[in-house]
């Protein structure tokens, strides 16, 4: 199974455009040590060849041709064979509008992330006037195979789990199973990679559901809970906004050290936060703790 990182920021990239905070600055002032990213999604394949996106970015055009340098045998050619979504946020599913020349794109998600694309953001209504959008239905715990468009198994199989979160700021619904994780699992080797891009707290059974996990692309967000408050850019914490902050106490890096994990990496990385600078105390922290701060184009086989 290859699982390929095609963005790390969260929403609005890094750096963000009308940002100036400290680690936007050494982004534009010197790149090498705070490598610019796209907004957060990745990719999973068996072959190399055809690869499930997990969540689509506004930045899935880009992202796409880094991830397919090859010359297909046809004039057109689509590298992906669907696409997951953990939730319905803009940075996760503006994506999918954007693919809409694809002719043919199924969607794996739960029926309530489907609702918020159906009704409140429309997504789904605007792409299916270009482009026929099946969506197959994601029940919550329950492994399910991941088919490809021609409907022949692709070998992997995907579970959803519930993770803690409210729902889009535009959601006019909090329904169950609004933001999930997934579990990839490779059936031939058994090999599991976790994808939980957010996440608002970690409970005994997620962590035990993670110590399974061959690959853990977790949460990275905010660095300190009141990191917006701080840099005088938001008014809300980190918690409030359903991303559990990883410094302090209960933070995601303490309980995330001890898990036994191969690759335990951190995603959906929002741009104040200042462990992007690859020479702060921060970053040397994660390290220190045995994780990986993801960045684009990082391609793990496991
Ligand atoms: C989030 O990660 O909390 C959301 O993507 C926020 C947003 O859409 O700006
Ligand atoms: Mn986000
Ligand atoms: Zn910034």
């Amino acid at each position: 199974m290859r699982v390929a990182l095609l963005g790390t920021a969260a929403g609005g990239g890094f750096p963000q455009w009308n940002c100036w905070c400290p680690s936007c600055r050494v982004a534009r002032q010197n790149p090498q040590a705070a490598r610019p990213r796209r907004q957060s999604s990745a990719a999973i394949s068996i072959d190399g060849q055809r690869w499930f996106l997990l969540n689509a970015s506004p930045d899935v055009r880009d992202q796409l041709a880094q991830l397919f340098r090859a010359t297909p045998a046809t004039i057109r050619h689509v590298p992906i064979e669907g696409v997951l979504l953990t939730d319905a946020e803009l940075d996760h599913t503006l994506g999918v509008v954007l693919l809409r020349e694809a002719r043919h794109l199924p969607i794996f998600s739960t029926a309530a992330v489907c609702a918020m694309l159906e009704r409140d953001s429309r997504i789904l209504p605007v792409t299916r006037a270009f482009c026929d959008v099946p969506v197959k239905e994601l029940l919550l715990d329950t492994r399910q195979p991941l088919l490809y468009r021609d409907g022949s198994p692709s070998g992997l199989s995907v579970e959803a789990f519930a993770v803690p979160a409210g729902p889009p700021r535009f959601a006019r619904s909090d329904d169950v199973g609004h933001t999930v994780g997934m579990a990839l699992v490779d059936e031939n080797s058994g090999r599991m990679c976790a994808f939980v891009p957010a996440c608002g707290r970690l409970t005994a059974s997620l962590l035990e559901r993670f110590a399974q996990a061959d690959v853990l692309l977790f949460d990275g967000t905010f660095w300190t809970d009141d990191e917006l408050i701080a840099l005088g850019v938001g008014d809300r914490t980190a918690r409030q906004m359903d991303h559990l902050p990883i410094s302090g106490p209960e933070g995601s890096l303490e309980q995330l050290a001890a898990l036994p994990c191969r690759h335990r990496i951190y995603t959906h990385i929002n741009n104040t936060n200042p462990m992007l600078v690859e020479y702060s105390p921060e970053c040397a922290m994660v390290r220190r703790a045995g994780l990986t701060i993801g960045v684009d184009g990082l391609e793990i086989n496991v």
